[in-house]
Formats: structure tokens, C-alpha cells, sequence
């Protein structure tokens, strides 16, 4: 499995053999300039609420790619009365994608679209890939919900948000990853705006001296799982 960081909460992950985009805020940010979304590889988009910082490139991508879009009920018809081709899911649900088992589960947030319509209740994703199982956490919260998660899948990383006022901050993640049972962490949905600066080498040093180790990838950069 390879995870690429695009910026914000936009990941691309290829796993047996497909190409998955997640949260694709990509164009807007000035942090990403030199990634150029008409070159991303995408069958599917994972979306994990409806918020402009995780819909904006969705329908670009989708149109190019013919991607099929996969959210929450709510999030999933959205696109599906624009023409798109869609899965709905909803929380504590599963289903085996060619890519492996990917589950919609719990995060505390909210989930609006831009223009305010009801964008279903937010969540994040577990994928269960052919070698390797990965949480992407979406925004949220620290919850207790998280201790649910290892008693099904053990986790190889976990995706987590860390740069706080809209969802937890780094001291909450180490948390989550002890709920988590997983000590290999991405950081994402940090420094985009003013309201989520955060010093990287504080944050990288607070993980480590808990034993876990906190990766904060240059965007457009890569790991292997
Ligand atoms: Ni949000
Ligand atoms: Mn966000």
C-alpha cells in the first residue's frame, strides 16, 4: 500500500492495484500548487464529510476520472443526482471494494456543505487492504469510538488529524493512538490555515517521547506500507 499526502486531508492511496483519492482539497491551496489534480489517478474518492476543505477538486477529478465517489448516504446521493457514479455507506458499515474492505466509521464534527445543505453525519474510513489495514480518522474529535476500531482491524497507521481549533490537537491524537493501538502515525489537517499552524518538530518530539512515531509528509510525498 502507498500513501501520498496532497495537502490538508487530501490523501491518494493505491492498494491492490486501484487508485483511491480521499478529500480532495487540492487547487485552493496554495500549499499544493505544484500538484496538478487533471494528473491524479483516481477509481475511487473516498469523502469523509461534506466540508469545502475535503469536497472542493471531487467533482473535477470524478468527471475526468469517472472515479466512483464513496460517503456517507447523504454525501454520496449529493453527487449521485449530479451523474456521478456512487456507493452510499453509513456508520458501522462495510463492504468489500476491489481494493480491499473499507468501512465507514464514527468522528465527531459536522458535516454541511458549502452552500449549508445536510451533508449526513461525518466519519472516517478503515481500509483493509490485501497486506496492510490503514485508519483515516476525517475530522474529528478525540472519542472513545476509536477503541472500537483494533478490536476488528490492527492497524499498520493511522491517519489523523492534529492541528486542532476544528479537530483535535496533537496531545488528543497521542491519545487516540493509544485507543487506536497503533503507534505509527500520519499527521494531516495541520497549517493550511492560520487556525491550524502548528510547530512540526514539537508535535514530532510529543509522539516520540510516547514511543510512537508521527510522520509529517512534504506534500506530493510518499510512504510504503
Ligand atoms: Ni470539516
Ligand atoms: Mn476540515
Amino acid at each position: 500500500m502507498k500513501i501520498t499526502f496532497y495537502g490538508h486531508a487530501s490523501l491518494g492511496i493505491e492498494v491492490g492495484g486501484k487508485y483511491i483519492i480521499v478529500d480532495p482539497y487540492i487547487s485552493a491551496n496554495p500549499n499544493a500548487s505544484h500538484i496538478d489534480i487533471d494528473t491524479l489517478k483516481a477509481d475511487f474518492i473516498l469523502i469523509t464529510h461534506a466540508h469545502g476543505d475535503h469536497i472542493l477538486d471531487v467533482e473535477a477529478i470524478a468527471k475526468r476520472t469517472n472515479a466512483v465517489i464513496v460517503s456517507n448516504a447523504e454525501i454520496a446521493g449529493h453527487y449521485c443526482q449530479k451523474g456521478f457514479q456512487t456507493h452510499p455507506m453509513n456508520h458501522g458499515g462495510s463492504w468489500n471494494f476491489d481494493f480491499g474492505r473499507l468501512k465507514y466509521v464514527n468522528a465527531i464534527h459536522s458535516s454541511s456543505f458549502p452552500d449549508g445543505s445536510y451533508g449526513g453525519n461525518p466519519g472516517g474510513f478503515v481500509i483493509e487492504g490485501e497486506h496492510k489495514n490503514v485508519y483515516i480518522a476525517g475530522d474529528t474529535a478525540l472519542t472513545m469510538d476509536m477503541k472500537l476500531i483494533p478490536m476488528r482491524t490492527k492497524l499498520d497507521l493511522a491517519i489523523l488529524p492534529i492541528g486542532d481549533n476544528f479537530t483535535m490537537d496533537v496531545e488528543d491524537a497521542i491519545v487516540a493512538s493509544d485507543f487506536l493501538d497503533c503507534d505509527k502515525i500520519l499527521g494531516y489537517h495541520y497549517d493550511t490555515f492560520g487556525y491550524i499552524e502548528i510547530d512540526h518538530e514539537d508535535a514530532i518530539r510529543k509522539f516520540f517521547n510516547k514511543g510512537k512515531d508521527l510522520m509529517l509528509l512534504e506534500i506530493g510525498s510518499s510512504i510504503e506500507l
